[in-house]
């Protein structure tokens, strides 16, 4: 899945495995629209409402599997070029995750460009959703960073196709609880694959990051049995989790955490960029599994991880019950019906593991290779 900078600069460039990033240059851009092997984005829109300030880019990476899906990002990018490039990114990866977590959606992304402290209005939102609805339904919108429920609220006063909004307005709200419901499963996917049995009872597991998906993550491991370490930089997101669970054991950072001594399990649930040259050397879990997104810092950590024997559950596969809910939300959302979806994150989960084991590849390549393939069946049968 390729790594959307959060901070993009001029000429930056990342790749992940078969999906290559952007760089922000113009040059960068629009060579990878037409002409580069990494390309095959099928559209791009610009957008701009000179009387609200909006300008915008929406990206249809693939639409093989149904019509694109993937978060509005609402950011103060350093150049276009770098906010075009975002959405190029991102919605390749939406492409992968949506063909891995067996949705029937593309992958789309769009990206607003400015503070969203400063320049988030009504009025822009609703220009936004015009834009979006615009497209006749090829792209689906929802939440992402700098854009929440609240906002998904505006924007489909003039755009049906906009999940991510308030259950008062026909929504799912939150996607936290499912997200971290997904990667429960992928570590007891994890579990089965390395010890034989998807228990995580009375496996020591480190969570860093106890913020929406954290906090519900500690609970299913708690009921499952297993000794909880946490961190988080804030004090109150600790307190929520000791408060209802004394026995969770607290460490100063995420430096300590990763070293905790017979660490079974280790979950980036905060930032993106927690696996990296700095701490897989010293990680003494023998799985990662968690919920940040683009938690590999670099392509060929993933081979650094298989390297020290650790076993690495890709970040967008564990993670997508957030997005399983917001494509169930389109046909009138049910809990039960997307719990179900996102328990198939296990079997997912344990596919990737073993196509990895089949073809000596680190299991982020094997994931990669699965969702390509679904999106070429997919396009031979059309
Ligand atoms: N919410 C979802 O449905 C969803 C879906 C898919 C992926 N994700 C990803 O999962 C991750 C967590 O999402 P969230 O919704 O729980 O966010 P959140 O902001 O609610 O929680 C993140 C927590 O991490 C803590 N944190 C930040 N920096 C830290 C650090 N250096 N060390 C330790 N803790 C730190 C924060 O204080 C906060 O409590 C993000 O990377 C997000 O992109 C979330």
């Amino acid at each position: 899945m390729p790594i959307g900078p959060l901070h993009p600069q001029e000429g930056f460039t990342a790749s992940y495995l078969g999906v290559t990033t952007v760089t922000a240059s113009s040059d960068g851009v629009l060579h990878t629209l037409f002409r580069s092997e990494q390309g095959g984005h099928e559209q791009v829109v610009l957008c701009q409402d000179r009387a609200s300030g909006l300008k915008a880019v929406i990206a249809l990476h693939n639409t093989d599997l149904g019509p694109g899906l993937g978060g509005t990002r609402f950011y103060p990018y350093e150049s276009e070029e770098a906010a075009v490039a975002d959405a190029l990114n991102l919605s390749r990866g939406m492409s992968y995750k949506n063909a891995l977590a067996g949705l029937d959606h593309g992958g789309g992304k769009a990206v607003i460009i400015g503070d969203p402290e400063l320049i988030k209005t009504e009025e822009l939102l609703l220009a936004y959703g015009r834009f979006v609805a615009s497209l006749g339904g090829r792209y689906v919108t929802a939440c992402d960073v700098g854009t929440y429920v609240a906002d998904m609220d505006v924007v489909a006063r003039e755009c049906r196709w906009t999940t991510g909004r308030s259950p008062e307005n026909g929504g799912a709200g939150d996607s936290s609880v499912l997200t971290a419901f997904g990667v429960f499963q992928g570590m007891r996917a994890s579990a089965q694959h390395l010890w034989g049995d998807p228990t995580l009872r009375g496996r020591r597991v480190g969570v860093a990051g106890v913020g929406k998906v954290g906090h519900y993550l500690v609970e299913h491991l708690l009921e499952d049995g297993a000794e909880v370490v946490i961190t988080d930089v804030r004090e109150e997101s600790v307190r929520r989790v000791t408060d209802r669970h004394p026995q969770v054991t607290v460490v100063a950072d995420t430096e300590a955490l990763i070293r905790v001594e017979g660490l079974d399990i280790y979950a980036p649930c905060a930032l993106g960029g927690a696996l990296n040259d700095e701490s897989v050397p010293v990680l003494t879990a023998s799985v990662v599994c968690g919920a940040a997104n683009n938690q590999l810092a670099h392509p060929g950590v993933e081979k650094d991880l298989q390297d020290r024997g650790i076993l690495y559950a890709p970040d967008y596969v564990v993670n997508a019950g957030g997005v399983i809910q917001v494509a169930d939300e389109l046909h009138g959302f049910d809990f039960d019906r997307c719990k179900k979806k996102a328990a198939k994150i296990f079997d997912t989960t344990l596919q990737i593991f073993a196509r990895a084991k089949e073809e000596g590849v680190p299991p982020a390549a094997a994931a990669d290779r699965i969702a390509e393939q679904r999106m070429a069946e997919a396009r031979a049968r059309r």
